[in-house]
């Protein structure tokens, strides 16, 4: 069984997706960490952000693996080429590149090729902005999550300091306007809720709340 969770930047996906994953016994695919991977690749060999050709060919040319630990359905590591980009896919640069990266048509198809051979034929929870709507529309379970503004700048604030990143508030907010004002208004894939979705508002809601309803959803159809 799939579970597809989509929704905005820092509307709690990742968490509970996670979260759910352990419960379940479920395999865990974080695909932003993928499109994440392939945007710190290409800083880190100077590729111009926007040449397409160029970020076309690095997503076709160079898979983005996991490592785990044992026992763990949640990556302990994110691989590209050989290089461990765990902590480099979480900086503020990384955060400011990722959309020009995802929105290349040519390097979704090869994330998203990726993507269905990691995840496909098993059980597993699935998180990103296009799960439910491209990459898994059967997906039994399809959910997306949301919350205000202002409750997802604070989330991504946080966790921005918490990894010793010193910004101010007001450039995290700015910043996620931003990268949702791409992800939602690119041609390739959109975020967008998938039909057959059940819609979630975070806002207010702790972790192991959300947590607790998706089990129960997810417990209600298999
Ligand atoms: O969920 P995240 O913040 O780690 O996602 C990073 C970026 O990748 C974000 O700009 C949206 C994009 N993304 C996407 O386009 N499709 C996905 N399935 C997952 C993420």
């Amino acid at each position: 069984m799939i579970v597809a969770i989509d929704g905005p930047a820092a509307s709690g996906k990742s968490t509970v997706a996670k979260t759910v994953a352990r419960r379940l016994g479920y395999h865990y695919l974080d695909t932003g960490a993928m499109y994440r991977a392939i945007a710190a690749l290409a800083i880190r060999r100077e590729v111009d952000l926007h040449d397409a050709d160029a970020l076309a060919e690095l997503a076709a040319n160079e898979p983005v693996t996991f490592s785990y630990e044992a026992g763990d359905p949640v990556q302990s590591a994110v691989w590209v080429s050989g290089l461990d980009v765990t902590v480099a896919i979480r900086t503020p640069e990384v955060d400011a590149a990722v959309s020009l990266v995802a929105r290349v048509p040519e390097v979704r198809t090869a994330m998203v090729a990726q993507q269905r051979r990691l995840a496909g034929g098993d059980n597993a929870v699935v998180e990103g902005r296009d799960i439910g709507t491209v990459v898994f529309p059967d997906a039994e379970m399809k959910l997306y999550l949301t919350a205000s503004a202002e409750e997802r700048a604070r989330r991504r604030h946080y966790e921005l300091s918490d990894a010793g990143h010193a910004v101010e508030s007001s450039t995290v907010r700015e910043g996620l306007d931003r990268r949702d004002a791409v992800d939602s208004q690119r041609e390739a894939s959109p975020l967008a809720v998938a039909d057959d979705a059940i819609k979630l508002d975070t806002t207010g809601m702790s972790i192991e709340e959300v947590a607790q309803r998706v089990v129960e959803l997810v417990r209600g159809v298999r």
